[in-house]
């Protein structure tokens, strides 16, 4: 296929197969921001926008591997839970695959891209009157009993894909600036991309790569509404407690029993990093900042900007510090969202001198 050896697979070395299912993901770009830069207040600030890639957000990655798995073990049904982007990468690549695929949404609580994209893809898709972390459960019994095979971050396979985001990190600002990021600060919810990267991170230690002084710190934003692991870092605690309650304009990570959290924590600890809890108005603000470099994203991504400002200005974070912040999914994923948070538009009449009239800011009748 044409697309062999990009993206994802050109770390083919550090993944189970040589190919995958693709179309193609990866090699999203690592953009400056210098105004935001400024505005916040470190050396670098680099944002790695995930957004870019096929489906809009970084599942992709893990998607082109873990569909590639299920065809060598040969299932006849894909399934996953999902706050909206899992199924919208799994729709396409079970499509792209020829599987029938299966995704379970908290009924309500999806932003309208994502559930059309699932829609439009073909998948079967099941409102489920509950959270994430209930749909979660149920995939859990469909898969245990043999009905399906679970595609969430639960499967390792994904992680392997998704370790492909801290490579190109550190490939492209090495090549950039001649030094590795001090540190990535990335949303977090099911705390997958967090496992993922610090496995990266491990690897190319040991492999030789990376110098362990040279690791960036991990630094994992939640929302407010939506804080398990936050509470675990604060606390100190081996595993997270279940939060049953979760509310966040940032639906993609409302997110109250982080699976991965036995594997991120440490990730978190090991490379001297930390983890936030933000406000919904200020990721909506940071969804603002953002669009205002060019850089559109959802809700969910902006949180790791408003984490850093955060950790910026309590002083956790140091002003000389080289940052990547990590946008994990595309502004047109939640229509809803960036129209609340941006201008409205404003009606005019159908006519060329009433429209200048309105610009300078005149009455129209
Ligand atoms: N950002 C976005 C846009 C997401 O969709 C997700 C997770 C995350 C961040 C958190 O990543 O789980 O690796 O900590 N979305 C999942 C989904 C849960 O179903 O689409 P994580």
């Amino acid at each position: 296929d044409d697309f062999e050896g990009r993206g994802v697979w050109r770390y083919s070395e550090a993944l189970p197969f040589e190919e995958g299912v693709t179309l193609p993901e990866g090699d999203t770009p690592l953009h400056y921001v210098p105004d935001l830069e400024d505005d916040i207040g470190v050396r670098n600030l680099r944002i790695k926008h995930e957004g870019m890639n096929p489906t809009g957000s970084f599942k992709d990655r893990g998607m082109t591997v873990g569909v590639r798995v299920a065809q060598e073990v040969g299932v006849d049904r894909l399934a996953c839970a999902s706050t909206g982007n899992t199924s919208a990468a799994l729709s396409a690549y079970g499509a792209r695959a020829n599987l029938e695929t299966l995704v379970l949404l908290p009924a309500g609580k999806v932003a309208a891209g994502k559930v059309a994209q699932a829609s439009l893809h073909g998948a079967r898709i099941l409102e489920v009157d509950g959270n994430f972390d209930s749909c979660l459960d149920i995939v859990q019994d469909l898969a245990s009993r043999g009905e399906a095979y679970l595609l969430n971050s639960l499967n390792p396979f994904r992680l392997e894909g998704q370790k492909t985001i801290g490579f190109e990190i550190l490939e492209r600002f090495y090549e950039d600036e001649g030094r590795f990021p001090d540190r990535i600060v990335l949303p977090v919810g099911n705390a997958g991309n967090t496992a993922a990267l610090y496995k990266a991170f491990r690897e190319l230690v040991r492999s030789g790569a990376l110098a362990p002084g040279d690791v960036p710190k991990l630094t994992g934003v939640q929302a407010e509404g939506a804080a398990p692991m936050v509470e675990a870092i604060e606390n100190d605690l081996a595993d997270t407690k279940r939060w049953d309650d979760v509310e966040t304009r940032a639906t993609a990570i409302r997110i109250g029993n982080p699976v991965n959290a036995p594997k991120a924590l440490p990730g978190i600890r090991n490379t001297g990093g930390t983890a936030v809890a933000v406000s919904d108005e200020r990721i909506t603000e940071a969804q603002r900042d953002l669009a205002e470099q060019g850089v559109g994203v959802e809700p969910a991504s902006a949180a790791s900007v408003a984490g850093l400002r955060k950790l910026r200005l309590s002083g956790e974070v140091d002003p000389g510090e080289d940052v990547v912040c990590l946008t994990t999914g595309h502004l047109l994923k939640d229509p809803e969202a960036a129209a609340e948070a941006g201008a409205d538009p404003e009606p005019v009449p159908n006519d060329t001198d009433k429209v200048l009239d309105h610009l300078a800011g005149k009455r129209v009748s």
